[in-house]
């Protein structure tokens, strides 16, 4: 099947929109970019330099001075990026106008040239459908209750060793919810064109299998 060259997935937190993205850039070597990343990136870089992540001058100066150059080459990998103090951190950057349009650059260029020489790219996030890469050709909303959601980040996180109380997890994960879907811009909503997917009764496999069915139905 020849595979569409742009593909967007986009959900809430712990949905499986990660995993599936994984997936399908593995699947059809295409570049992978994980949106959330360069968002908590902010974060943390906003809180690294001792300021405010909800204020717009600090976290606009933090969302400039990302590298994007040594972004594009896989410097994403700070495992700090993956914890709940950078996720809230983004959160918080993620609902500034400057701080959006500093990042917009960044992943359109991404998708229009993906490095490494791959054919294709595949983005995920919130936006990637909807404001980032409107017309990409194939487009994914990825969703489920948010009980299952904070069950599965519970149990990632006990998985790690971590200590975590399955009642907080659920506030946070509402929390972030309410934040990321009422802010007044690119508010986390399915694109009209995307094909939803509720994974709340689905394992990964059955995520990849349905969406690979849906993009061989998109080439038909
Ligand atoms: O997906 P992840 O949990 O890593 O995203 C962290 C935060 O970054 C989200 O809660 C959201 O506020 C923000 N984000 C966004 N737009 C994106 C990706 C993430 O606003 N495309």
């Amino acid at each position: 099947m020849t595979a569409p060259r742009l593909i967007t997935v986009d959900g809430p937190a712990g949905a499986g929109k990660g995993t599936l993205a994984r997936r399908l850039a593995a699947h059809f070597k295409y570049a992978h970019l994980d949106t959330g990343k360069l968002y908590r990136a902010v974060g943390l870089n906003t809180l690294a330099r001792g300021q405010d992540p909800s204020n717009p001058a600090d976290a606009t100066a933090a969302a400039r001075a990302l590298d994007a150059a040594a972004i594009a080459r896989g410097g994403l990998e700070n495992p700090e990026l993956a914890g709940d103090t950078a996720a809230s951190a983004a959160s918080k950057v993620a609902a500034i106008p400057e701080v959006r349009a500093v990042l917009l650059s960044f992943q359109r260029d991404f998708a229009a040239n993906p490095p490494g020489a791959a054919q294709g790219a595949v983005l995920d996030g919130r936006d990637t459908g909807t404001v980032v890469c409107p017309d990409a050709p194939v487009k994914f909303f990825i969703t489920a209750s948010a009980e299952e959601r904070a069950k599965r980040r519970h149990k990632e996180l006990l998985d790690r060793g971590e200590t975590s109380i399955y009642p907080r997890v659920l506030a946070d994960m509402k929390e972030r919810d309410v934040r990321d879907s009422t802010r007044a811009i690119a508010p986390l909503k399915a694109a009209d064109d995307a094909r939803t997917i509720d994974t709340s009764e689905m394992d990964a496999d059955a995520v990849f299998a349905a969406a690979l069915a849906y993009i061989a139905e998109y080439n038909d």
